[in-house]
């Protein structure tokens, strides 16, 4: 089991790792510009490979991202849910982690507490990456650091801001900031900050981490503005968190504040006059449809490493 490479986290990989990652991505969405989506790379390095994912929640991007990206290596996927797989009367993890080792070569699972895909990576035989759980969100992230790639934002010393809530997807950047040493200010009303442990994970690995509640300091210069849905899945839509969350909205007044060539990141579903406003939603300074495309490129990469077929550094 210690020899497999699980992605839970993007620690488990590391940042050599990860920097293969967006070399490789970068190098196959070239060599595939012009094909249509479903051809399948030409050193099908994936071959006959099987992807089992898991979705206990809602998902447009990670399931078809994932699927398409098998399929453009070779392989091909299924998927199992809650409502119409045992899982959701009540089999365990550990047997259902079991299972699917002995009929696929990996599984992608999208759940709510992190500790159920510890079980899952602790009982499987083969690799398992986290499509989301309430802790993180790694894949987006390396879709992310991709999209910063392509768009000329190299990431030493990079400025990046965050506004809103501090979730999961602000956990899984934290964790890049550490392995990138790339610097975060963090705009969130009080209450709503990310875990201390993902700030001092990203300051031990040598990032600054600014935590404030002023959304115009945090984007004072910045390069890249980011947000999140205001509700994540699972949450309570509570009128009270809106209404904290309002002044954090990224919207044009903010984008004045950044740098001229400030870009805006969004994993997406955007919820468009919420966290972001339309003005800057659909401005140039958006690059949200590139940073959703890139989730095919970056879960390439993601399961070339799992497959042990990416080399690091
Ligand atoms: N960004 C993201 O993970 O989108 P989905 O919820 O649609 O998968
Ligand atoms: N923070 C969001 C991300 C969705 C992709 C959620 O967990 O719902």
């Amino acid at each position: 089991m210690a020899d497999l490479n699980h992605f839970l986290d993007l620690s488990d990989a590391g940042g050599d790792a990860i920097a293969a990652m967006i070399a490789d991505a970068l190098d196959r969405k070239a060599a595939r510009k012009v094909w249509p989506k479903g051809k399948v790379d030409a050193d099908k390095p994936l071959d006959g490979r099987v992807l089992a994912m898991i979705f206990e929640k809602s998902s447009t991007r990670t399931r078809v991202s994932f699927d398409i990206a098998i399929r453009q290596l070779g392989g091909s996927s299924l998927i199992l849910d809650t409502a119409t797989s045992q899982l959701g009367r009540g089999e365990t993890i550990a047997d259902t982690a079991r299972v699917l080792s002995r009929m696929c070569d990996a599984i992608m699972i999208r759940t709510d507490d992190h500790a159920k895909i510890e079980e899952m990576a602790k009982f499987a035989t083969v690799p398992v990456i986290n499509g989301l759980t309430d802790r993180s969100h790694p894949c987006q992230i390396v879709a992310d650091l991709l999209t910063l790639a392509e768009h000329g934002k190299p990431l030493p010393g990079l400025e990046l801001a965050w506004f809103g809530d501090g979730n999961n997807v602000l956990h899984s950047v934290l964790e890049a900031a550490g392995l990138f040493k790339f610097n975060l200010r963090i705009a969130t009303p009080a209450g709503y900050e990310p875990e201390d442990e993902f700030v001092q994970m990203a300051r031990a690995g040598g990032a600054v981490v600014e935590l404030t509640q002023d959304a115009q300091a945090a984007a004072s210069g910045a390069d890249v503005l980011v947000t999140d849905t205001w509700i994540s899945m699972g949450q309570d839509d509570a009128a009270e968190k809106r209404a904290a969350m309002m002044p954090y909205q990224v919207n044009a007044d903010l984008m004045r504040a950044a740098k001229n060539d400030a870009i805006f990141l969004h994993c997406l579903p955007a919820h468009v006059g919420d966290e972001v406003s339309e003005d800057v939603f659909e401005s140039a300074a958006s690059v949200v449809f590139d940073e959703a495309e890139n989730r095919i490129h970056a879960q390439k990469s993601v399961l070339l490493w799992a497959f042990g077929q990416l080399a690091a550094g």
